[in-house]
């Protein structure tokens, strides 16, 4: 697994500050202004299922459930100091029991697609359920965004650290994998996104969150009319299962040439089925960088991406398609809303000349994604 080494340093200390803050009880904390206050919003498996906000300086509102790690909603002004949800989500938990695709949740333990939900390390050939045609999507049946993690709110920041163990053999994966994802909601309007792992076997791990933005704040908008630049020259096509070929293909000039900010709805048409592709990100260091920008001119907003990720999976919300409904009644319509998931390239576990996403005994994957909402 190569990830950040000093950045993951740094930022498993904080996590582990986090923690500690958690942990003890601050004579100083004041009940009436807590970053992250908490609900109870359902039972799954027989496990309590809350729904924190975590809220910030700004007045800034984030919620987030430890069912699936989803956050379910970004309370953020526009340009006239409007406040709007920018994300697709429910106001209670009958609407992810429903199985939306993956609105909001945490992603794993791969994230994205593997081919014929196989693959081999060494000599041992491991069978995913699959759950997309013949292909494995997004860690299978009962992947994370489907399960109750432990929750341990901060008591002094916006954060919120969220764990799970998966067991060896859980969808098909080897290895009992120990995850942490810590979220914090930053002064400067940031969701920071920290992820952890380890392992007792060799496993491939692909984390990412799935959240789908509308800046407008209303699905009656879609998202054709947002611009969009990511900072990729080229990106992995895929073949009609969606598995990419294996080459790296120069965006130049094309429909997925983003280095310049496009209008989504500009090139769309010449993309079959709509955008649903892993860019190849320019990275330069291995630390967080700002990797995409997306940007809405009805709201005045924009929201940054930055991560320490390889790659980033721009999937434009091609097969939502108004039979879901949104908490005010409103049909989510195909292109309603967009998604930057950050990861490793698609198929990796299949394809040896793409970064690898092996983890091993002994290692710590770590990864880092931002996402930053603010106005233009
Ligand atoms: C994938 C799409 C998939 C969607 C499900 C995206 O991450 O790229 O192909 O349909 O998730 O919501």
């Amino acid at each position: 697994m190569k990830t950040t080494k000093l950045l993951a340093f740094l930022v498993a200390a904080n996590s582990l500050l986090i923690a500690c803050n958690s942990s003890s009880s601050s004579s100083t904390a004041d009940t009436s202004t807590k970053a992250v206050t908490s609900m109870h919003w359902g039972n799954v498996d027989g496990k309590d299922v809350k729904l924190y906000t975590l809220t910030n300086k700004n007045g800034v509102e984030i919620k987030i459930s430890n069912y699936g790690g989803i956050v379910t909603s970004w309370m953020t002004p526009d340009k006239n100091g409007k406040k709007s949800n920018v994300v697709l989500g429910f106001d209670s938990l009958s609407g992810y029991l429903a199985k939306p695709p993956y609105f909001g949740a945490i992603i794993g333990r791969y994230g994205n697609r593997i081919g014929n939900a196989t693959f081999k390390i060494d000599t041992t050939t491991y069978q995913l359920a699959a759950n997309d045609g013949k292909q494995h999507l997004h860690g299978g049946n009962k992947g994370y965004d489907k399960v109750v993690w432990e929750a341990q709110p901060s008591d002094s920041t916006a954060s919120l650290m969220l764990t799970y163990l998966s067991k060896d053999g859980e969808e098909g994966y080897p290895g009992n994998l120990s995850i942490t994802v810590v979220y914090t909601l930053t002064d400067a309007d940031e969701l920071l996104m920290e992820y952890s792992a380890e392992t007792d076997k060799t496993t491939p791990v692909n984390l990412t969150n799935h959240s789908y933005f509308n800046l407008t704040g209303d699905v009656a908008n879609t998202i054709l009319g947002h611009q969009l630049q990511v900072h990729a020259d080229k990106y992995t096509p895929v073949d009609a299962g969606l598995i990419p070929t294996g080459e790296l293909k120069a965006v130049k000039d094309g429909p997925f040439d983003f280095l310049q900010p496009h209008h989504i709805g500009e090139r769309i048409a010449q993309v079959p089925g709509g955008y649903d592709h892993n860019f190849v990100l320019n990275r330069t260091t291995a630390n967080l960088e700002l990797v995409a920008t997306l940007s809405d001119s009805i709201s005045g907003r924009k929201l940054e991406v930055y991560t320490t990720e390889p790659g980033l999976q721009f999937y434009s919300g091609n097969f939502l398609d108004g039979s879901i409904k949104n908490s005010s009644g409103k049909p989510i319509q195909q292109y309603a809303a967009l998604c930057l998931e950050t990861q490793h390239f698609p198929d990796s576990p299949n394809k040896p000349a793409f970064p690898s996403t092996l983890l091993k005994p002994g290692e710590k994957y770590t990864t880092v994604t931002k996402y930053k909402v603010s106005l233009q």
